[in-house]
């Protein structure tokens, strides 16, 4: 059957929700990570059944197809990558149950996070899975992608909050993984392979998330380094002390210069003109409590901690009425960013937390080395040893930029992270940026594992191709 059937077909089950118009792909074929390709169609379903008809019509035709949240994703996992259909989910962004007893909510995936957390904080409750895009990424796109954020370091992340949810396969079924109970051990663990695994297994239809009380008080702290490896010797410091953390982030000098610049931010007790002279980098510490004296009291084994270790920091609490003010300085950052001409390289590395040092060193002696004209920002979640590294060129030499050193430079990166322990994601995904450098972490044996699961969900290979296992997936006889 024909591209042309197909249309026709879902045009009947969809109506006006299927998007062909041009202006509509255009918007459809991106996602934060820039990288396009036009679709064929959009299809905007509103129920799990509608979902079904298009996976089925879409294995009819064999056509590929590709789920959408919001689109803030940073590898391109939403990108079409082989043309085909792009299956707009945000349509179908119910709250199905919100249990405050079990502490249990049930969404539709195009639930907006921070909408999740604004009608559980009216039972006193978080959603504590808190990425720097909750004002607009959807549950279902960060399920997808297993989503880290501001709150790992306490909470864990997605994967810590998914209880149970719904597919559609690429068979065309619907499975229903997980219970929303505290513990399930029966059977395979399907719900945390469906967590993470990009849209290419299935397509989530309903999660079962947990809620957690909010935190009757907080306390939170900024300290100011000269240096980055003093401020991540210093994160490695409180870590080795098993503080109660509910925050440990990080933003290296070029960051808090850019904040204090573009955004016109600065800190209490540090005025803008200060930060955007590019002296500091910085910590921002927050604890949680039962009572404001026991967060500050914690607040305040952290502050003794960081007195005795090296460093130097300036440790700067923020009075009551401004943490507001002192969270936006991180979270202004990744916008910021947005300003700062072609970006070429965006990493999302993580190591075993005591291995920041060392990191950090190795991240900038590649820098200097290969391409010291690339402006350098390096931030994110000290806590967990999850440090984004994003690299600019400015728009005026963009044309000379030269592809292989940045691949190189790339490599170096993925390379030093894997060789510390570490992984080439923490928390945005392989998508389409970093399938070449899965066999960093894994051999023939893991990917061909992987690629055998993947055909067990998705026998003909429509569910979002070419993502994560990229080369990998198409390997002959595997
Ligand atoms: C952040 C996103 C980019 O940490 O992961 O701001
Ligand atoms: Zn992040």
């Amino acid at each position: 059957m024909s591209q042309a059937e197909l249309i026709a077909h879902l045009r009947r089950l969809l109506g006006d929700r299927l998007l062909t118009e041009r202006e509509d792909l255009v918007a459809y074929s991106r996602d934060a990570s820039k990288l396009t390709r036009l679709p064929l169609a959009v299809a905007q379903p509103e129920s799990e059944a509608e979902v079904v008809e298009i996976v089925r019509a879409c294995l009819a035709h064999s056509v590929p197809l590709t789920p959408r949240g919001a689109a803030s994703g940073l590898t391109g996992g939403a990108v079409p990558a082989s043309g085909g259909l792009v299956l707009d989910l945000n349509r179908m962004n119910r709250l199905l149950s919100l249990d405050p007893d079990e502490q249990v909510a049930v969404v539709e995936p195009g639930m907006v996070v921070g909408e999740l957390n604004r009608i559980a904080a009216k039972h006193n409750l978080q959603y504590a899975a808190d990425p720097g895009s909750s004002a607009f990424c959807t549950v279902g796109g960060t399920v997808a992608e297993n989503a880290g954020g501001m709150l790992a370091v306490r909470y864990g992340v997605t994967r810590d909050q998914v209880l149970a949810l719904r597919a559609v396969i690429g068979t065309g079924e619907v499975i229903q993984v997980g219970r929303a109970t505290r513990k399930d051990v029966a059977g395979y663990d399907l719900v945390s392979l469906m967590v993470g695994s990009e849209g290419t297994l299935g397509i989530i239809t309903q999660i079962a998330l947990k809620l957690t009380p909010l935190p009757d008080a907080l306390a939170t702290a900024t300290v100011l380094y000269a240096e980055e490896s003093g401020a991540l010797s210093a994160a490695a410091t409180l870590v080795r002390h098993r503080l109660p953390l509910r925050a440990l982030e990080f933003m290296d000098r070029s960051c808090v210069r850019l904040v204090a610049e573009t955004q016109r931010l600065s800190l209490p007790g540090v005025g803008r003109e200060e930060l955007a002279q590019g002296r500091w980098c910085l910590l921002l510490v927050e604890c949680e409590g039962d009572t404001p004296e026991e967060a500050r009291r914690r607040l305040g084994q952290v502050e003794e901690v960081l007195a005795r270790s090296e460093g130097g920091g300036r440790f700067l609490p923020c009075p009551e009425g401004e943490r507001e003010r002192v969270w936006q300085i991180r979270k202004s950052l990744h916008g910021a960013l947005f300003t700062q001409g072609l970006e070429l390289i965006n990493e999302d590395l993580c190591v075993p937390r005591t291995a920041l040092p060392a990191f950090i060193g190795k991240i900038y002696s590649s820098w200097k080395k290969l391409l010291p004209e690339l402006a350098l920002f390096v931030y994110g979640h000290a806590g967990d040893g999850n440090l984004h590294i994003e690299g600019f060129s400015p728009p005026e030499q963009a044309g000379e930029v030269d592809r292989e050193r940045i691949d190189e430079l790339r490599q170096r990166l993925m390379e030093a992270a894997v060789a510390l322990g570490g992984t080439i994601s923490g928390e945005h995904g392989v998508g389409l940026t970093k399938t070449a450098y899965l066999g960093l972490m894994y051999g023939e044996a893991e990917l061909s594992l992987m690629a055998r699961l993947k055909r067990a969900f998705d026998p003909q290979g429509i569910l979002n191709p070419g993502k994560i296992l990229g080369e990998f997936s198409r390997k002959p006889g595997t």
